[in-house]
């Protein structure tokens, strides 16, 4: 395959695998096609921030100057990485322990704080203590505990809107894909693994990294007991921003305990790095010995910490919750009333859908002019025809700013018709 003569309709999925083709000559492929997308002024990714993650970023443009841009592209929805306690605890940590844990829990790399921070996150969840553990990211709590307990002999059965940590973790295991929040095909899956597998395990998000909105967790639970699948459900983006207290959509949905597995990630709401799972006190000692990415692989540093303040202050400061919640229904009424199609989001992350891939190209240079930062989505983050511009809230952003991406979105929708 030729792959330059298709640049221009490319993604970085056509790279992963060229039939015939070196490692280092597909590398070699890839970064032509790297340079074309720069040459093209299609090249989104990895912009250096001068800055702290706040809502505006420094930034240095095309012409070498630095800019000051709105940020819509951070996780850390209340604004926690920047919490001057969060910092503290962080900070004080370092100063007790140094920064790094030196080995994997297994091996002396177990400490007081990873014992405190799992200790408060079966606390946050309402669960006894031994139900929590901590891995080094959001992304190794999916995938290494789907590893873990997926083999051959199993199913797991995913909506296809889920996270690539899940992805990866099912790579050993038979796998079936539902289209998203599609109660009939996921039924019908169930049907026609009910017999065939030893563990049938159903995947879902709490809400949904793309479009913002929530799973039909409850129907999703009703079909799994009826057809003996176990549920596991990644609230990665739920946690902070849903739920009367900011445990996510369990809490909303009143389900906090009756989910097989929850994971969730740190670098969000929690404003640092790192991942969870909760599930029974055996579940948990199970994944301790035999997941591999736990097992063999450094602790988290002491700055995680950071995290145990964090959830103290999702109880002492529910402000920021009220902040992020004020700012999501503000922007989010800006953009309907102009007629754009913002999905079924009901959480921080907007999604403006627009379809076509170039015209998103085009709005996110144009944001970019008017000193607005928000990530084009493209295949194969989405699909072909479902580009977007994805933007995040956060609590720290005020009326102002958000005011101001609105304003640049009432004129592109003017310039190049975006609205239905
Ligand atoms: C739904 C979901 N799960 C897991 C992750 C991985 O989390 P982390 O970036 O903390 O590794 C992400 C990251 O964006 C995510 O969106």
């Amino acid at each position: 395959m030729n792959v330059k003569s298709t640049f221009e309709n490319a993604s970085f999925k056509d790279f992963e695998n060229i039939p015939g083709m070196g490692i280092f000559e597909r590398a070699k492929e890839l970064n032509a096609f790297l340079l074309y997308l720069k040459e093209n002024n299609r090249h989104h990714y990895r912009k250096i921030n001068y800055d702290m993650s706040g809502p505006m970023v420094r930034h240095i443009g095309p012409d070498g100057k630095e800019k000051e841009l709105l940020n819509l592209v951070s996780n850390d929805y209340l604004g926690f990485s920047q919490h001057p306690a969060v910092k503290k605890a962080a900070i004080d940590s370092i100063q007790q322990y140094g920064t790094g844990a030196g080995s994997s829990p297994l091996i002396g790399g177990h400490y007081d704080y990873h014992e405190e921070l799992e200790r408060k996150l079966c606390h946050f969840f309402g669960r006894p203590e031994g139900c929590s553990l901590v891995f080094t990211t959001g992304y190794t709590a999916n995938s290494a505990t789907l590893q873990a307990l997926l083999q051959k002999e199993d199913i797991a059965i995913m909506d296809m809107a889920v996270h690539a940590s899940v992805y990866e973790g099912c790579l050993l295991t038979n796998t079936k894909r539902f289209l998203h929040n599609n109660l009939e095909m996921l039924e019908m899956a169930l049907k026609d693994a009910q017999f065939k597998y030893r563990n049938k395990l159903v995947i879902i998000d709490g809400i949904y990294s793309q479009d913002g909105d929530m799973a039909h967790v409850r129907e999703i639970l009703q079909l799994c007991r009826q057809y003996g699948a176990l549920l596991m459900l990644d609230d990665a983006h739920g946690i902070g921003v849903i739920g009367a207290n900011g445990r996510g959509v369990l809490e909303h949905l009143d389900l906090l305990q009756e989910i097989d597995i929850i994971t969730g990630t740190l670098s969000k709401s929690f404003g640092n790095i790192g991942g969870f799972v909760i599930s029974s006190p055996e579940m948990i000692a199970f994944l301790q010995y035999q997941s591999r990415q736990y097992a063999f692989s450094a602790a988290a540093t002491p700055a995680i910490s950071g995290v145990v303040k964090a959830l103290e202050l999702f109880d002492e400061e529910p402000i920021w919750r009220h902040r992020l919640r004020e700012n999501i229904e503000y922007f989010k009424k800006g953009l309907t009333d102009m007629g754009l199609d913002v999905g079924n989001t009901c959480s921080a992350i907007i999604p403006v859908k627009i379809g076509d891939p170039h015209k998103t190209g085009q709005v996110g240079k144009m944001l970019l002019e008017f000193g607005i930062y928000a990530n084009p989505i493209l295949y194969p983050a989405v699909s072909k025809k479902d580009a977007r511009i994805r933007m995040s809230l956060m609590a720290t952003h005020n009326c102002e700013q958000l005011g101001k991406a609105l304003e640049a979105f009432e004129f592109i929708n003017k310039k190049l018709e975006l609205a239905n």
